[in-house]
This record gives structure tokens, sequence and C-alpha cells, in this order.
């Protein structure tokens, strides 16, 4: 039977996971494809270490190009992760004619347009479906499955940690420092978990899904981002008390020619699907013109989800190599209105007049308000005032705020948080 071999670059959670698959999947993958899966050479920083993982002892290597440089090698699969050296190397393997396969969301995040070229140069294919949503099978069905749509929205919960953490605020009312800590404990976030809690992680996949739906490159430096570390327990409980969750929501929305991205903590309706999803699982919603609404639903991480999105680009480059250049759409504007209906949350001084001053200021700068909640005063005498507004574009919010923030019986606007209405 012909062999196809593999060259995996790194060995850490990923490449156990996909090594595993392989070796407990097997007879059906060879049934699958018709030919045996090989791992032929894996780098590794120390080759001598014991592993948990059923391979041969000379397979390991800690010399990249003993692996990118192999003949035998058929598809190099990275799984490096961070920018360099992943990106040189991924370079010389598409130079060298091999396909290539990675989990890598901040590399084809900023380097991806040039590495398809290159792919395409080279006539090779470079797949990226784990670098997004772990297991969930997103890009490959957006760029294939769903090709037939012109997209009007993508959101999605695709940070775990971030989901972990804002869970656990909302269903068992732990503190953010809690949370952070639990969501470590159980090897969600990392020791330093700001990339995912200050919204890079997510903003790397949605201009990866962007990118891949509306066949426009996506410079991440286009996409405003807000994390989730100003999430108090306060707004969490005026959340629930209103009908939402907050959650991390990664978005890009087409409305006629112009794209509008960001990575945000919003009120989610709590009867819309994407409240449902919990603790450290993904989601991705997509509102297609042909399909209509579709929901996504899985493991945004770990060892077996993500090699089994792997392990997919390495069977579908194995099933059907055909190489097409991905065109490039740039006759669509990027847009940073966000029209958005908003939550804000003062703490006021409890007079006569401070709510009527705040609305005027509010209608001066044409936010028309759809409710407002005021609760019993703090110990300090201070009283919450929360308001929700109708759909208005955050400028104005900003310039409203401005002047309020000035008003002598406003004593903090603790929190403006998007509400996302799917409009
Ligand atoms: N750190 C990511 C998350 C997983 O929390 O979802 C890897 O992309």
């Amino acid at each position: 039977m012909e062999e196809v071999k593999l060259g995996i670059l790194g060995m850490g959670t990923v490449a156990s996971g996909l090594i595993n698959i392989i070796e407990f999947n097997n007879s059906k993958l060879i049934e699958n494809i018709n030919k045996s899966l090989i791992i032929s050479k894996v780098l590794v920083k120390n080759p001598d270490k014991k592993r948990n993982v059923n391979l041969d002892s000379g397979v390991y290597t800690s010399e990249a190009y003993e692996v990118i440089n192999d003949r035998d090698v058929h598809i190099i699969v990275e799984l490096i992760g961070g920018i360099h050296p992943a990106y040189e190397y991924i370079k010389a393997a598409l130079n060298n004619k091999k396909h290539v396969v990675t989990a890598n969301k901040a590399l084809i995040a900023t380097h991806g347009q040039e590495l398809e070229s290159l792919a395409v140069k080279n006539k090779v294919k470079l797949m990226y479906e784990a670098s997004v949503a772990g297991g969930i099978p997103i890009i490959n069905t957006i760029s294939e499955n769903l090709a037939a749509n012109d997209f009007e929205q993508i959101i999605g919960i695709i940070n775990g940690t971030t989901n972990y953490i804002l869970t656990q605020m909302t269903d068992c009312g732990l503190e953010y420092d809690y949370a952070v800590k639990e969501a470590q404990r159980l090897g969600f976030a990392e020791a330093d978990p700001s990339s995912d809690v200050e919204g890079d992680d997510a903003a790397y996949k949605i201009s990866i899904l962007a990118t891949v739906a509306f066949g426009q490159r996506i410079n991440i430096k286009d996409i405003p981002k807000e994390g989730i570390t100003k999430i108090s327990k306060e707004d969490i409980k005026y959340a629930k008390e209103l009908g939402y969750n907050i959650k991390l929501l990664a978005s890009a929305i087409k409305k006629n020619n112009e794209i509008e991205l960001s990575v945000h903590p919003a009120f989610v309706p709590q009867d819309h699907p994407l409240s449902t999803v919990k603790n450290e699982f993904n989601a991705v919603f997509l509102r297609g013109n042909a399909v209509g609404e579709l929901m996504f639903y899985g493991r945004g991480a770990g060892s077996l989800p993500t090699g089994s999105a792997v392990l997919g680009d390495i069977i579908s480059i194995i099933k059907n190599c055909k190489i097409e250049e991905q065109s490039s759409n740039n006759s669509i504007k990027i847009v940073n209105k966000a029209y958005k209906p908003y939550y804000i949350r003062f703490e006021v001084i409890d007079k006569p007049g401070v709510l009527g001053k705040i609305a005027n200021i509010f209608g001066e700068n044409n936010i028309s308000l759809a409710s407002v909640v005021q609760r019993q005063k703090n110990g300090n005498d201070t009283a919450p005032l929360v308001f929700i507004t109708h759909e208005v574009e955050r400028k104005n919010i900003d310039a409203a705020l401005e002047k309020i923030k000035n008003f002598k019986y406003v004593t903090n606007i603790a929190s403006i948080i998007m509400v996302e209405n799917f409009k």
C-alpha cells in the first residue's frame, strides 16, 4: 500500500493528540484514504526525553531542517505555534514543494496571504483548519461547503478561556480573579492569560474567518478589540436581570459593501443559541444569504479535538491536492461604526434631576433610550443607574460620556458594554 509520510514540527498537546488519533483510528483511516499514514520525523527540543506517544525513538530530531528537507516527507505539520521560527519553517517547506498543515492562528492571521501565494506558486496546499475554534470544522466549511453564500454575519465565541471565566462568574458567582485561577488550574488559561483575556487570541481567529468568508485579507490592526478584564460581577448581575448573558464575541458583519470587525464583551439575549454556550466550549454563528442562519458548536481547544482538525486537513490533502489561488476581493471597505444598542452603568449621587440631566445629554447626542433601571443606594450614598440604549454608533456614546463624566453627581462611569442584537 502506498505510504504518505508526515513530518511534524513540535511535540506538544496537539501533536500528541494527532499521533494518538492516527494510532487508534488507523484502520478507519486506511479504509478512507487507501494509503497508510507514516509519522517519519518529529521535531522536538530533546530527542531523548520519554514521551507519552507510541512512536519509534528514531523519528525524533532536534534539527528542524532534517524534517523540512527530508525528501521522503510529503506533508509538514507545523505545531510549534508563535510567529518565529514557524514562519521560516513553513516558507522553507512550501519552497521544498511540501504540503503544509498548521494550527498556528497568529502566523496565519499575520502572514497568511504571503504563505498562501507561496503555496500556490509551488503548487502545494497550505491548510489551517485547526487555527480557529479547535475541533469545530469551520474554515473548510466556509470556504467549501458554504461557498455558494455571500456572508452577512459571522459571530463567534472563539476563545474558550474567556468563555470559561465568564460562565463561572455568571453561573457560580465567582470573582474574575478566582475564575482566572480556576481556568489556569484546569489548563484552559496560560500562566500569563493576557492573550486570551485581552482579546488577542479571538482577534487572530476572527481575522482568519473573515478573510476566508469575505475573500479579503483582513489586517489584524483593523480589528478593534476589548477583552474581559473590566467585566464585574455587578455587570453580570444586571445582564442576568435584564435577560442577557455576557459573552466575549468576535464578530465580522457585512452590510452593503462594508465589513465591520470587532472583539468585545457583549450582552447576548438569553434566548439566543450563543448565550447557551458555556465554559470552555466554542461556537460560531453565521448567516449566509442562501443558507440562512447556522451555528457550529464544539471544543475549541484540546489535544484530540484540535488533533482531529489537523488530521482532517491531512486527509483532505491526500484525497484532493487540487491547487487553487484564493482570489482577494479588495473592493470591500472596512469600517468601525459599532452601530448597536449599549448597556451603560453609572454610579450617581441619588439627587433629583440627575437622571434627567444624563438623559438630556443622551438626547443631545441622538441616543435614544430603551430602558432605565435604578436600584437601591450603595452604602456610600451613591446609587447604580443602568441604561440600555437603542441602536446608535459608538462615537455618539463616547461623545455623550465625555460630557457626562464632568457632571458632578456622576461619581463613576462603571461600564459600557455592547448589546448584541444580531442585526
Ligand atoms: N487559548 C485558546 C482558547 C485556545 O482559550 O480558546 C487555543 O486557541
